[in-house]
């Protein structure tokens, strides 16, 4: 069962960054599929830790991506990333120390998808004009 469903409104029109956004946002998808139902801990803890390691290398190829265009906002753009970023550490680190992880889940599932789907509808629609100079 789908919550999240990707569709053109999230499309950049960059097919590099699409497909990373699309792929993040499947793996989001399981993540909180598995936290609404009645997976093992081990198993959220194993597609929370692929979200992070998926987030993580798109944050860095964006960044570099953004850097090589010359893009006036990166320091602003990687302080949101490096927020998420630290967000996701402590849900990991709360994760693994086994607590309430499922409640916790559900929250972080939310939260994620907030977070994630307005900065790929808001920050990351800014870049646009700059990146297109690369192509
Ligand atoms: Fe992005
Ligand atoms: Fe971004």
């Amino acid at each position: 069962m789908g919550h999240l469903d990707w569709d053109d409104g999230y499309r950049l029109g960059i097919p590099a960054i699409d497909a990373e956004h699309e792929r993040l946002v499947a793996r989001l998808d399981l993540f909180l599929d598995a936290s609404m139902h009645d997976h093992l801990d081990a198993e959220l803890s194993r597609l929370l830790a692929d979200l992070i390691d998926a987030t993580r290398a798109h944050f860095l190829h964006e960044e570099d991506m953004l850097d090589r265009a010359g893009y006036e906002d990166l320091p602003a753009h990687r302080a949101e990333h490096d927020r998420l970023l630290a967000d996701l550490g402590h849900y990991e680190m709360a994760c693994a120390a086994g607590e309430v992880p499922r409640k916790l889940s559900i929250e972080t599932a939310d939260y994620l998808r907030h977070w994630l789907l307005d900065h790929i509808r808001t920050a990351d629609r800014q870049y646009l004009p700059f990146l297109r100079r690369l192509t």
